[in-house]
């Protein structure tokens, strides 16, 4: 570590190669043990722990000051490094074979009593974590975690120096640009009545560095989008953002691979196998009943329609009727008592089914479930050959949509086949991607966003609804670490693509007529990349919530439990931005506040 004026060197760097050295440490009080007369402390910094003895007879410090010492102070220590005594050496700490006896302590500052202990051994509820979120990151996980960070960070820029990329700034106060989510707004002063937005990406600003012949662009970009919490969502969070010219999906796909294997490289023991399989949206959603697959495991769908073409049961067969169809996961030997296997049916229900047949094979090769009765034999054994059942197997089959066939057995899938933890990695691109999302009323909204190519410009205008665009995702474990795709460079489709959204070309001129106007002065052909860097760290460390990897998070109402944020503001700031609060909110302050005094 980088010592300085105050220190020679870092507390967790001690080794037995230093025993006889006198060395400077400063740090903080991790433990403080008192053996009658012999003080010992741990003391703690940014490299580790080590071991202090403080005898008073060798240290000149007064009593006071050693008996004062307290659990977190900042302290000063001289002393000379010596092997500890037999029996008391500490294989699990790095500096466990020596110790520091101390000639000298100073104390640089003193510490309150702490909110809650720091040891790792203590569960410390979040809310107050994140209160104390300075004191929080003294502990090894969040002291860990940013380490990590950092690591990706510093190995995602090492890719992006290798392969020539610039890093340029884009600004963070911006028109309100079309992602997908809720912008953030900051009102004007200068322009009161105004508003700019916190961007939701750099997107249009990279492709504006690519129409300004940057050519190879490469941001770790604040992105902020006031969407829902969850546990990989963050009002803002950071994107590895990156855009090439004369490029197409291969390119990006092979600098993705890139950074992916460095980042796990110096993350990870092991390395990862490439190259990342790639899979199309259609296969994934057939196979896995997700866009994000988890590739950890197989249980894959299996289409069992087929099966039941005549069936005399009626809820396949008026699904069936309908163009819909029927379809199993295998979730293997779940060994589940009849109350087990109708939690099944009642999960499948919360997650929007109508029904679901669970079905276990028995050792004679028969079916147990409450419809085998409706069942012939020749479905009962073309059904266990479909699902390659082994005997004690559950089958779980769901009659629907295809679309919420799909959805709710990949949900299933995960209850039943998803691992523990995130020790495994499998990596996958997904790509070709359709142009839109369609709801249920048939409206149309990008699937990616509206500056995304389509697969053939035709074809999205005649059936958007199926047309297929040149995106792609990158999928870890399940979970979305990042999407890009080739964006259209010639204004004719881009306006095209406005009009098959229903954006009119007034509200598209008015709005992005900067834009348009932009792609008119020779556009290089374009494509690029943003991944969630958030995301990818916490799956590489194990983490459930982006929460543990992010220094200052909010929390799941946006708060910030250490500053306060959002807060109020002054009268004066409000009337110099031309706002005033809405009298019924004004209220609703005023009633909250009556309650909490209560
Ligand atoms: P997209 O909107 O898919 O693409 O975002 C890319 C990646 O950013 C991460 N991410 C988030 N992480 C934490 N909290 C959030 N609220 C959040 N939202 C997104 C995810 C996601 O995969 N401009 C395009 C990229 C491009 O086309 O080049 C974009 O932002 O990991
Ligand atoms: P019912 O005919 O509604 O009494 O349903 C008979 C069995 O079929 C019950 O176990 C339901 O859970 C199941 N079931 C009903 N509808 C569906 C469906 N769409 N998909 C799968 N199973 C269903």
């Amino acid at each position: 570590m980088a010592t300085g004026l105050m220190k020679t060197i870092g507390a967790g760097e001690l080794r037995s190669d230093h025993v006889g050295s006198v060395v400077t440490l400063a740090g903080w009080i991790a433990r403080r043990r008192d053996h009658g007369g012999v003080i010992f402390v741990d003391i703690r910094d940014s490299s580790g722990i080590v071991q202090v003895v403080l005898n008073p007879e060798d240290a000149p410090a007064s009593e006071e000051t050693l008996h004062g010492l307290r659990l977190e102070y900042c302290v000063q220590i001289e002393g000379s490094v010596r092997p500890r005594p037999e029996g008391t050496v500490n294989p699990d700490l790095p500096s466990g074979a020596i110790e520091v006896v101390a000639s000298t302590i100073t104390v640089l500052s003193p510490a309150d009593a702490l909110p809650f202990q720091l040891d790792d051994r203590t569960d410390v509820d979040e809310s107050l974590r994140l209160q104390y979120r300075y004191l929080d990151m003294r502990r090894s996980r969040m002291a860990e975690n940013l380490k990590a960070r950092s690591q990706a960070i510093r190995a995602m820029r090492r890719v992006m120096d290798d392969q020539g990329f610039l890093e340029v700034e884009t600004p963070t106060l911006i028109a309100s640009t079309p992602e997908g989510a809720r912008d953030m707004l900051v009102p004007s002063r200068l322009r009161e009545g105004n508003f700019y937005a916190l961007p939701q990406s750099p997107q249009l600003f990279k492709q504006l560095l690519m129409i300004g012949g940057v050519e190879r662009y490469y941001q770790v970009a604040k992105c902020y989008r006031d969407e829902d919490f969850r546990a990989d969502r963050q009002i803002e969070f950071t994107q590895l953002d990156f855009e090439g010219s004369f490029w197409g999906q291969d390119d990006v796909l092979a600098v993705l691979e890139e950074v992916a294997a460095r980042v796990v490289a110096d993350l990870r023991d092991a390395p990862i196998e490439l190259p990342i399989q790639r899979l199309t949206y259609a296969d994934a959603m057939a196979r896995f009943g997700s866009d994000k697959p988890d590739l950890r495991f197989d249980m894959e769908l299996i289409d069992i329609s087929a099966v039941f073409a005549s069936t005399e049961f009626k809820a396949f067969a008026g699904v069936l009727g309908e163009g819909g169809s029927v379809q199993a996961i295998n979730a293997g030997n779940l060994a589940l008592a009849r109350s087990g296997l109708d939690a099944q049916v009642a999960r499948a229900q919360e997650l929007g089914a109508k029904g679901l047949v669970w079905m276990v094979v028995e050792d004679d090769g028969g079916l147990r479930s409450p419809v085998a009765k409706f069942l012939s034999d020749s479905e009962k054994a073309a059904l266990i050959d479909a699902c390659d059942g082994q005997p004690g197997d559950t089958l779980l089959i769901i009659a629907d949509r295809t679309k919420t066939v799909r959805n709710i057995l990949g949900q299933l899938r995960l209850d039943h086949g998803q691992p523990e933890g995130h020790e495994e990695l499998a990596f996958a691109f997904v790509t070709d991607f359709p142009v839109f999302d369609v709801d249920d009323d048939g409206n149309l909204s990008p699937a990616h966003h509206p500056f995304t190519a389509p697969a053939d410009i035709d074809e999205m205008v005649t059936s958007p609804e199926t047309a297929i665009s040149r995106s792609y995702d990158l999928v870890l474990n399940g979970s979305e670490l990042g999407s890009g795709s080739v964006r259209i460079h010639d204004p004719i489709i881009q306006a095209k693509v406005f009009e098959v959204m229903n954006i009119s070309s007034e509200v598209a001129e008015e709005r992005f007529g900067w834009f348009l106007e932009a792609l008119r002065y020779g556009t290089p052909p374009h494509a690029g990349f943003a991944i969630g860097i958030d995301r990818f760290v916490s799956i590489l460390r194990g983490e459930p919530n982006i929460r543990e990897i992010i220094p200052f998070p909010k929390t799941q109402t946006g708060a910030d439990p250490l500053t306060g944020s959002p807060s109020k503001v002054e009268e004066v700031q409000l009337q110099e931005l031309g706002i005033q609060i809405r009298p019924e909110v004004l209220e609703a302050w005023a009633l909250r506040e009556a309650e909490q005094q209560d």
